[in-house]
């Protein structure tokens, strides 16, 4: 494995940058000014008809990795508002970008290595600003820059994920470095670092659990989830969505916390593989990597091209017991997770008869417990 940060990994924070840029340069300014409104224009009906009115983007001012992730947040959000934002008459999701969206979200996309499409990098990886910049990053010292609803249950949702991504620098380190002590056989450190990954899950389920401080199930079921569905598999969009002039729709899976690579990089160091019936779901946790930067995807395919440390720990019953108790904090959270999925979208969905699937595509809760079940099964038994 190379370092953390030729993975663009952050030794503090993970896969999140140590900043985000708030707003691009001041060329950028009818593109930044629109995004601040879209909320008011969307509430009066007049936000696509003002995206015509937009100048070409001045996408050759972009002039670095932080101006490239701004312009990919930014563009995200007005396309997205743009499909979605029916506004009060709600004539329906537009099935067709225009150009001047699409063309630079293409662009930005094939340069970040993403799809063109709102995920994980654009609303919570580098949708975050500190409150006090002299403070450690915390759930309680970070606010976001951008929603589409301009509502705090929005911005709690994505608060809690970047929090969850936050704690991930020490957790990738103690991988790589559980990855040296196998390679040197030292046990003991091997032990110490498996503890030490089960202490990463367990702060990642009490940060989870501040999901309902401030982000209302009702609200997110209704007026923010809307906001990050994508067209793949959409009964809105059947066909997909035209980008620009292309002539074919292209389809995408909407956001989702299953694009976080803090969690697949756990399935990936204890080495989780799925049971064979299981394989459209591995196939969506392993599409959603295609939604992931391509660094922070190269991190999870080296780590999966090392030894296996499921073999290296049947050698010795400590190593074994060290190595099933972060397994088992990892069904805790993906227990947790189903509690709350359940919550946010199987009861306000089921109460009025409405879609209970994800909005990266999948039937929630089935394929979630499939997930978790097998989580379960990788634990190794006693002898
Ligand atoms: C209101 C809060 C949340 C809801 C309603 C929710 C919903 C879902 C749903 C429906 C899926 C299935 C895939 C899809 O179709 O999108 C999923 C997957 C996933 N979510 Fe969440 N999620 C929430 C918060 C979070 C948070 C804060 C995290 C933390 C990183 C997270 C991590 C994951 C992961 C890792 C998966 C992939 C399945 C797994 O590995 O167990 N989710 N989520």
């Amino acid at each position: 494995m190379k370092e953390l940060k030729e993975y663009d990994i952050n030794e503090v924070t993970g896969f999140l940058p140590d900043e985000c840029l708030p707003r691009l340069p001041a060329t950028f300014n009818e593109w930044e000014d629109l995004l601040a409104n879209a909320r008011l224009l969307i509430e009066k009906d007049s936000f696509r008809s003002t995206i015509g009115k937009l100048p070409e983007f001045p996408y050759n001012n972009l002039i670095d990795q932080k101006h490239l992730r701004r312009a990919f947040v930014l563009i995200s959000f007005l396309s997205q508002c743009y499909v979605w934002g029916n506004g009060k008459d709600d004539p329906g999701p537009a099935s067709q970008l225009p150009a001047i969206l699409a063309n630079p979200w293409i662009r930005l996309s094939e340069e970040l290595g993403l799809n063109p499409i709102l995920c994980q990098a654009s609303v919570v990886l580098w949708n975050w600003k500190k409150i006090d910049p002299h403070k450690s990053f915390n759930l309680d010292n970070i606010f976001t820059l951008n929603t589409c609803t301009g509502s705090m249950d929005e911005s709690w949702f994505y608060l809690v994920t970047a929090a969850v991504e936050g704690v991930g620098g020490p957790i990738l380190k103690d991988m790589i470095d559980l990855k040296k002590a196998m390679d040197d056989n030292d046990d003991g450190y091997v032990i110490l670092k498996l503890k030490s990954l089960k202490d990463g899950l367990s702060k990642i389920i009490a940060i989870l659990s501040r999901m309902k401080e401030k982000n209302d199930p009702n609200y997110f079921y209704f007026q923010v989830r809307p906001y990050l569905r994508g067209w793949d598999n959409s009964k809105r969009l059947p066909l997909g969505l035209l980008y620009g002039d292309e002539d074919k729709p292209r389809k995408y899976a909407g956001g989702s916390a299953a694009q976080s690579s803090l969690i697949q990089a756990y399935d990936c160091i204890l080495n989780l593989s799925h049971c064979p019936q299981s394989r459209s779901n591995t196939d969506f946790l392993h599409q959603m990597r295609s939604y992931m930067p391509y660094k922070h995807r190269k991190f999870l395919e080296d780590i999966e091209k090392e030894p296996c440390l499921k073999t290296y720990v049947k050698k010795d019953r400590l190593l074994e017991k060290a190595y099933n108790e972060v397994l088992n904090e990892l069904v805790n959270f993906r227990n947790k997770h189903i509690q709350m999925v359940a919550s946010y979208i199987t009861v306000p969905g089921s109460n009025c008869g409405n879609d209970v699937t994800g909005t990266g595509g999948t039937s929630a809760i089935p394929f979630l417990k499939q997930i978790r079940n097998e989580t379960v099964d990788a634990i190794i038994p006693n002898k």
